[in-house]
């Protein structure tokens, strides 16, 4: 069964199609990424007017690389929640307006339940198991009951993972994404040059907070800045990362030894981050427990791991029809 995923939350206008949830026939992703780094960020209104002119080339050659047509199609999934509203709104209607003059059938999905989805066209993941899901706008620790049925068990409180690293790199001087200056950066610096309080959340020991330790960045750079000193970038860099990454291990195995998980899987843009991965590794063999990794080019947002969701959600019976909105913010597990 062929699903036609479109994605268009945030930079990436994607599309693919993508056999019985697991198999890729294609992957189109065309980004707007290198317009957003002159801001030092994404700029809403340039990512939906990107995506007006890409979506429809890059659907057309996700169905031209796949060998088929729409006749091929069994349904089009769209992402329609969470992510910047003006972005999902591009994908939502063109996804509608394909529906409706194909006669197909149209499966909302779940941005973030995208993202768990990338293992499942990665590796062999089924579900139950524990997620780190760590983007640029979530840090979840999830429990994948079932393709379609998710618990959070740990979030942050503040800041995302991703947005912390977006926003240390940019007080660094680093070139947007911050995330990926700071991964590509920190194997030149000393981890243990910066030390940073470990952020505590009374009451909620799974739940996470960045905002302490991005401060911590912006203080440090002040303080050498009014002292005429100079601050060795790396350094910072990878002690910051480190600091990061030992909060989303430490707690993802404290869930995993508490609830009894022996199936860890991480996903979502941060996932791509070298650190993580061998920190999560690590722990994993420690404790042996297996490990998912999505692969590097599945990690950000891409039109398969919604057509893989997508799958899933359309056995489970899920359908929208032409009055589908775009929502800016949805939990994972109570969707509208
Ligand atoms: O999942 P994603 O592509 O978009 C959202 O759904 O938010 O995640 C984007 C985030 C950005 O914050 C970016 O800095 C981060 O993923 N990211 C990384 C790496 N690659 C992307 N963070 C750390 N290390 C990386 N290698
Ligand atoms: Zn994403």
């Amino acid at each position: 069964m062929k699903i036609l995923g479109i994605e268009s939350s945030c930079d990436e206008t994607a599309a693919a199609v993508v056999e019985d949830g697991r198999t890729v026939l294609s992957n189109v992703i065309a980004s707007s990424l290198e317009e957003h780094k002159l801001y030092g960020g994404v700029v809403p209104e340039i990512a939906s007017r990107r995506h007006a002119e890409a979506i429809s080339f890059v659907v057309k050659k996700a169905l031209e690389d796949a060998h088929c047509t729409l006749d091929d199609i069994e349904a089009v999934a769209v992402t329609y929640a969470p992510g910047l509203i003006g972005a999902l709104l591009v994908g939502v209607n063109f996804a509608k307006g394909l529906a409706l003059a194909s006669g197909k059938p149209l499966v909302p999905v779940h941005h973030i339940r995208g993202h768990i989805a990338s293992n499942y066209i990665t590796g062999d993941a089924k579900p139950p198991f524990l997620c780190l899901v760590v983007s640029g706008g979530h840090s979840h620790i999830v429990a994948v009951n079932s393709y379609t049925d998710f618990e959070i068990i740990g979030r942050t409180r503040d800041d995302a993972a991703g947005e912390a690293l977006d926003k240390a790199g940019r007080s660094m001087g680093l070139e947007y994404p911050g995330g990926v200056s700071i991964d590509r950066i920190s194997p030149q610096g000393d981890d243990a040059a910066f030390t940073f309080p470990k952020p505590k959340v009374a009451g909620a020991p799974y739940d996470f907070s960045f905002s302490g330790l991005k401060t911590s960045v912006i203080n440090i750079l002040h303080n050498a800045q009014q002292k005429g000193e100079d601050i060795c970038i790396p350094d910072l860099a990878a002690s910051f990362q480190k600091s990061v990454v030992d909060c989303l291990i430490e707690k993802l195995e404290a869930v995993a030894l508490e609830r009894g998980y022996r199936k860890i899987v991480l996903a979502g843009g941060v996932s791509a981050n070298s650190k993580l991965r061998a920190e999560a590794l690590e722990m994993c063999k420690k404790h042996g427990f297996e490990l998912y990794l999505p692969e590097l080019k599945y990690c950000g947002d891409n039109g398969a791991m919604i057509a893989s969701q997508g799958y899933y959600e359309y056995l489970a019976g899920r359908r929208a029809d032409s009055s589908l909105n775009a929502y800016a913010t949805m939990p994972i597990d109570k969707l509208i």
